[in-house]
């Protein structure tokens, strides 16, 4: 861990997370390019920690502050969120430094953080509360159910820094610590992603949160995942408050599973189809693309076609766990259909389409349902049908 220094990125206030390149399952999120937990360290009258990291990262966090103090020197930690991708070395820290004040919500944070790590030197507070730590305040926010209950970001206005936990995050390994180190592009596609995964369901949420952070004066964006925000905050911000929007694009996602490529055929004919209708469509075979990346197109795309053939009177379990996945994320304002083909009983399309209702899809076409092989005349026909009826 010799390596494992603090960065400091204000004066006085250091990184002290971790990177985690290897990272490629959050929870079923697949992470292509691994992730960070951020800790930042305050050395102020009162040192605070803001947040700590996932527990195999202990080793890290912990070389990382002692590389700017002695770890029993802290006395403030603001745990912004339970979930243990931050709060997983709290036990740690509180055995090292015993009388520091865990700071966390109220109620939430408090039942979250005793249930996982039992009765430590909590503090609760609530909207409008804040501390002074010396030269430094910090005022806390609740950001209730962005994503979980107890929620929490910090400001310093002092610093004009926002610490913003899983808000404007993204999972992003990088050993580059700010937005303009970094590929926008890339970055701005990966917190794309990461709001359509965690936080595509809790949109009035972000915009009420938003609200709250309306006239903050912010320098910086310290997030809980990725980069730190220093050069592009507009363009953060401006982001969230179109992605929490329910605006949504002209655009199509085709999503299918295929036995013997009779749906796969009928997922072409409707990809080329929405094209003719001047609506742009991505066509995702779903053996061969994870749930997190399909989930970040159909984010904004208005329209949603969904193929199966029947296996065993159902649709294949791919498309069932997919449209599992959708339903939790209930997207806003979707439009789209059911497909597939079938050798003989055919329930599957009629089982997507209900599916597709219970996540909130308006179902604008009615079922595409084709026996055995598509003809060419039944190509023409569901070309025919998409283009002039959507
Ligand atoms: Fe990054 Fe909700 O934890």
């Amino acid at each position: 861990m010799n390596n494992c220094k603090a960065v400091e990125i204000s004066k006085n206030i250091y990184w002290v997370g971790a990177v985690d390149w290897s990272l490629r399952n959050f929870h079923g999120y697949e992470t292509s390019r691994g992730s960070t937990y951020n800790a930042y360290l305050i050395i102020d009258e009162n040192i605070t920690l803001i947040d700590t990291v996932k527990i195999n990262f202990k080793d890290e966090l912990l070389a990382r502050i002692s590389s700017v103090i002695d770890p029993s020197k802290i006395d403030v930690v603001i745990s912004s969120h339970v979930e243990p991708d931050h709060s997983g070395a709290l036990k740690e820290i509180a055995a090292l430094a015993p009388n520091a004040e865990i700071i966390t919500t109220n109620p939430n944070g408090l039942k979250g953080l005793t249930a996982r790590y039992g009765n430590l030197n909590y503090k609760a507070v609530k909207a409008g509360d804040s501390i002074s730590i010396g030269e430094r305040t910090l005022q806390f926010v609740p950001t209730p159910m962005l994503h979980w209950p107890d929620s929490m970001v910090t400001y310093c206005p002092e610093e004009k820094i926002l610490f913003s936990n899983d808000a404007f995050g993204e999972h992003f390994a990088t050993a580059m610590r700010f937005d303009d180190e970094n590929d926008l592009e890339t970055i701005l596609f990966e917190a794309k992603k990461y709001y359509a995964n965690i936080l595509m369901p809790f949109g009035k949420q972000a915009q009420t949160a938003l609200k709250a952070l309306g006239d903050l004066e912010i320098k910086l964006i310290a997030t809980g995942h990725g980069v730190i925000w220093r050069s592009n905050i507009n363009q953060i911000i401006e982001a969230y408050k179109y992605w929490s929007s329910d605006e949504v694009e002209e655009c199509a996602v085709v999503v299918f599973d295929s036995m013997w490529h009779s749906t796969e055929i009928l997922a072409q004919t409707i990809t080329e189809a929405f094209a003719k209708r001047g609506i742009p469509a991505v066509y995702y075979d779903i053996k061969y693309t994870p749930l997190s990346d399909i989930v970040t197109d159909i984010f904004k795309s208005k329209y949603l076609a969904v193929g199966s053939p029947t296996i065993n009177n159902q649709m294949m379990p791919t498309i069932a766990s997919f449209l599992c996945y959708i339903k939790g994320l209930r997207p806003l304002n979707h439009k789209g259909f059911a497909f597939g083909s079938y050798g003989w009983g055919g329930q599957s399309i009629a089982l997507v389409e209900e599916e597709l209702k219970a996540a909130g899809v308006e179902i604008i076409l009615d079922k595409i349902r084709i026996a055995n092989l598509p003809t060419e005349k039944q190509l023409e026909e569901i070309s025919e049908k998409i283009i002039s009826q959507i």
